[in-house]
């Protein structure tokens, strides 16, 4: 089977981007469905991309929206909530995997790939993030056995240019006055790099032998968000005191974080930390790829000169003066 038109949803956000790009790369044509297509209009420079703005959680529109393309790539998460019950998690995650299984069977279009999350479970999920993504999991397999070519794939933490981490975490450093709470520090994750995981998406789209598989998408090494935030502040040179919050605390200052304009931590993101969400590199390598460590990239990204980087994070372990 031949894919050609591919339709993206999701397409304009951070993984987005480096999906599109390795598609274009590949020559397919590319449909973007956006809910703002003038805030993404960067990618209109991309060969072949075509960007549609659309109601994607609107059945009938969606239906239309698809019709005439070869494959649908869904990408749309989101990680905070307007309310605090779920029901925006639901609607984003599985409800509206619900209605792009319905429209694909509508336009006679098979081939499907779902982009989850590591620790993803409908009914073990410590999250209402993490059980609507399993339970969008569930409703993909279960299309799978109604005839459907789907393909799931599930990250770890996902790293590099554009991503809402690198340099979040180095400014968080950078801003601490000698100090850093940080919630969870315990929690266990292996960040992967953007680019490895388009890859796996981008070579899967093709592939009969990935029909009706899952795929845990993880970097070569597995770190706690404490060890991360301690590799930033060695590679930034900004030397701070960290401070555990331990469980009850990280769920205080999550209730508190809530509360504050713009929500920079929730209740449900602590909830999801607790969850481990690391993992083997295996099925990243079962498509030929070679997994990127965070450290070969976030020097780069954070404008470091890489062996420079590495070589004073070996001097200040042995306490020795950098200049
Ligand atoms: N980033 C990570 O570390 C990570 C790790 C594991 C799994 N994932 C999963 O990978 C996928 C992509 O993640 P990402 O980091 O690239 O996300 P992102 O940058 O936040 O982009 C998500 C895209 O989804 C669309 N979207 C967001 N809310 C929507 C809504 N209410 N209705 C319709 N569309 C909406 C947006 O498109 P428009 O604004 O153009 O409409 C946006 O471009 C998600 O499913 C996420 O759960 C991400």
């Amino acid at each position: 089977m031949k894919f050609k038109q591919i339709c993206v949803l999701g397409g304009t956000g951070f993984i987005g981007h480096h999906v599109v790009e390795r598609l274009a790369e590949q020559g397919y044509s590319i449909k973007l469905l956006s809910r703002a297509r003038e805030r993404h209009r960067d990618l209109l420079v991309v060969p072949g991309v075509d960007i549609v703005e659309a109601n994607i959680h609107d059945q009938a529109q969606l239906a239309r929206e698809i019709n005439g393309c070869d494959a649908v790539i869904n990408l749309v998460g989101i990680i905070k909530e307007r309310g605090f019950n779920g029901t925006g998690y639901r609607s984003v995650h599985v409800d509206l995997a619900n209605k792009l299984i319905r429209a694909c069977q509508a336009k006679g279009i098979s081939r499907l790939l779902q982009v989850s999350v590591m620790g993803a479970d409908a009914s073990r999920g410590s999250s209402y993030y993490l059980r609507s993504k399993g339970e969008a999991e569930d409703l993909i397999a279960v299309a799978a056995k109604h005839n459907m070519l789907t393909t799931v794939f599930r990250p770890s933490l996902v790293f590099g240019a554009g991503d809402h981490f690198i340099s979040r975490f180095a400014e968080m450093v950078k801003k601490a006055p000698g100090i850093l709470a940080i919630p969870c520090a315990a929690s266990r994750m292996s960040p992967v790099y953007v680019g490895d995981v388009a890859q796996a998406i981008v070579e899967a789209l093709p592939d009969k032998s990935t029909y009706g598989k899952t795929y845990d998408l993880c970097g070569p090494h597995t770190y706690t968000l404490g060890e991360i935030f301690r590799y930033f502040s060695e590679l930034t040179g900004h030397r701070r005191w960290f401070w555990d919050l331990g469980v009850g605390g990280s769920h205080v200052l999550a209730f508190l974080a809530e509360l504050w304009p713009g929500k920079p931590f929730t209740v449900d993101n602590y909830r999801t930390l607790l969850t481990d969400c690391s993992g083997s590199t295996d099925d990243l390598k079962s498509f030929g790829i070679k997994p990127h460590p965070l450290e070969s990239v976030a020097p780069l990204l954070l404008g470091f000169d890489h062996r420079q980087s590495h070589y004073n994070h070996l001097r200040r372990r042995g306490r020795v003066r950098v200049g």
